[in-house]
């Protein structure tokens, strides 16, 4: 990015809109917004809940820095009527807006309304079956290379491995980097990105800041990883063998050609790629963590999912991770704000109000999903649960561009996994999901031990 860019680029927009009136607002606790903001954010496995149990199916969470309502709705039937608002009057970008600094201003997450329909549209093409199924191979090869090194016996903290194997994935399908030498430049460069902390994201409002420190740091960083991606694409435009590469940044170079629509140019590309990475790296390890930690913790579910692998039958390996998605969702909710007023389950909420479905209370209603807590892939065979009960990638015209992408590659892993190992957990390990900036994921990195089968 260039030091324009940087400039431009203040996570704080989202905060300036006028305080919206409480009258006629779902009820909510009456603590400060700072109180609630934290609650929500860094405690919202045991907050969300207990809104949900005092409040009921409906309830408005005051948020930072101005006090902005923020309704939270958990039946599917109202999660129908958010995901199908129309994208002019429902934003989701400026929410993400603290992303801006690392993703920068084209970010597909970051846009709304025409932009955002555009760059969906030049996205969409290296995200169809078609194109996952020509990830496939490359993903099953990263994931032999990860799995064949685990040493048997000795108990290993398995999101810490999956986060490796995501990030490789991430490097190698979707940059499509090959060069080994240009990989050993990136990798510490796209960890450092991954890695950025909250604090230096929201102490972007304050350029002086970067002469110093973390900011410093995450500036220098920026600029080598920006170096090193327009590298990158420079060598892929000139590359003779572009249309036969089946990597998402090769694809993406090539949509526009013979449409009428405008290509993608190097700064969007570079900024459609940080999101890439970093919307799909953790999310998907953490998906992934969980569903090890609950084959390793249930025998029968284990020898179930291995059969599943011997017999090729990648409709249960699916299953298991969609149910490691619904038991610990890695999203907590999904949020859109509100340009006009709207009516949503028969209620009237002002323009500048937050709403959206809590993916966390919606997974963990009995009568969506019988036994909630228990860990059953079943109930994704078949019909599988109603519409709109299942949500971890939100929906609707946002929904996660890579939902198809994270269980292609959930499955590709599990297979290398159970077809090599028996998976436990080791004597008396038990873990729960803790925040980690945006996603939540395994508090103790749910550890698991491998024996060969
Ligand atoms: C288990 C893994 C994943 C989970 C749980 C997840 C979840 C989500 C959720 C909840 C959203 C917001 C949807 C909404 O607002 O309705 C989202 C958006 C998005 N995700 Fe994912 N995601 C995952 C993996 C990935 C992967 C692998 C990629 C890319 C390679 C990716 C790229 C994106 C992008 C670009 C968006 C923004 C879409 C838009 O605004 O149009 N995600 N994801």
């Amino acid at each position: 990015m260039t030091d324009e860019r940087f400039a431009r680029m203040r996570p704080s927009s989202a905060g300036r809109a006028r305080r919206v009136p409480s009258a006629g607002l779902p009820p909510g606790p009456r603590w400060p917004a700072l109180l609630q903001t934290v609650a929500l954010v860094r405690f919202r496995h045991q907050f969300v809940p207990a809104m949900h149990r005092r409040y009921g199916d409906v309830f408005t969470v005051r948020m930072m820095p101005q006090g902005q309502p923020l309704v939270l709705f958990t039946q599917p039937a109202h999660t129908k009527e958010i995901f199908a608002g129309d994208p002019e009057y429902f934003h989701a970008g400026k929410g993400n807006a603290v992303l801006g600094p690392i993703m920068g201003e084209h970010s597909l997450l970051l846009q709304d309304a025409a932009e955002h329909r555009r760059a969906r549209r030049l996205l969409m093409p290296a995200f169809n079956g078609a194109a996952l199924r020509g990830y496939r191979s490359v993903v099953a090869e990263v994931a032999r290379a990860e799995v064949e090194h685990w040493v048997p016996g000795t108990p290993f903290r398995s999101l810490d491995r999956m986060n490796a194997l995501t990030l490789e994935v991430i490097l190698r399908v979707v940059f499509g980097v090959t060069d080994e030498q240009r990989l050993a430049r990136l990798r510490p460069l796209v960890n450092r990105t991954v890695n950025v902390s909250p604090a230096v994201l929201l102490g972007w409002g304050y350029p002086f800041l970067q002469r110093f420190g973390p900011w410093k740091a995450t500036v220098a960083n920026q600029r080598g990883l920006d170096e090193v991606m327009y590298a990158e694409i420079a060598e892929r435009r000139a590359a003779g063998d572009l249309h036969e590469r089946t990597d998402v940044l090769s694809r993406l170079l090539t949509v526009g050609e013979d449409a009428d629509e405008q290509p993608l140019a190097d700064e969007e590309l570079r900024d459609q790629l940080v999101t890439l990475l970093l919307a799909g790296h953790e999310t998907t390890a953490s998906g992934l963590a969980w569903a090890l930690y609950e084959l390793g913790r249930d025998r029968a579910q284990l020898r179930r999912a291995q059969q599943a692998t011997d017999d090729g039958d990648d409709d249960y390996l699916e299953a298991v991770m969609k149910e490691s998605l619904r038991l610990h969702p890695v999203i907590p909710m999904v949020v859109r704000q509100l340009v006009r007023p709207a009516t949503i389950g028969g209620i009237d909420l002002p323009a500048g109000a937050n709403v959206g479905p809590s993916i966390l209370i919606t997974h963990a209603r009995p009568e969506l999903h019988p036994e909630p807590s228990a860990f059953r892939p079943d109930r994704f065979l078949g019909p599988g649960p109603e519409p709109f009960s299942w949500i971890p990638f939100g929906g609707g015209v946002r929904r996660c561009i890579g939902a198809g992408f994270s269980l292609m590659e959930g499955v590709a892993v599990l297979r290398e996994v159970l077809r090599r190992y028996d998976v436990a957990l080791p004597a008396g390990f038990t873990d729960r999901p803790k925040v980690r900036n945006i996603t939540s994921v395994p508090r103790r990195g749910a550890r698991i031990v491998v024996h060969p089968r």
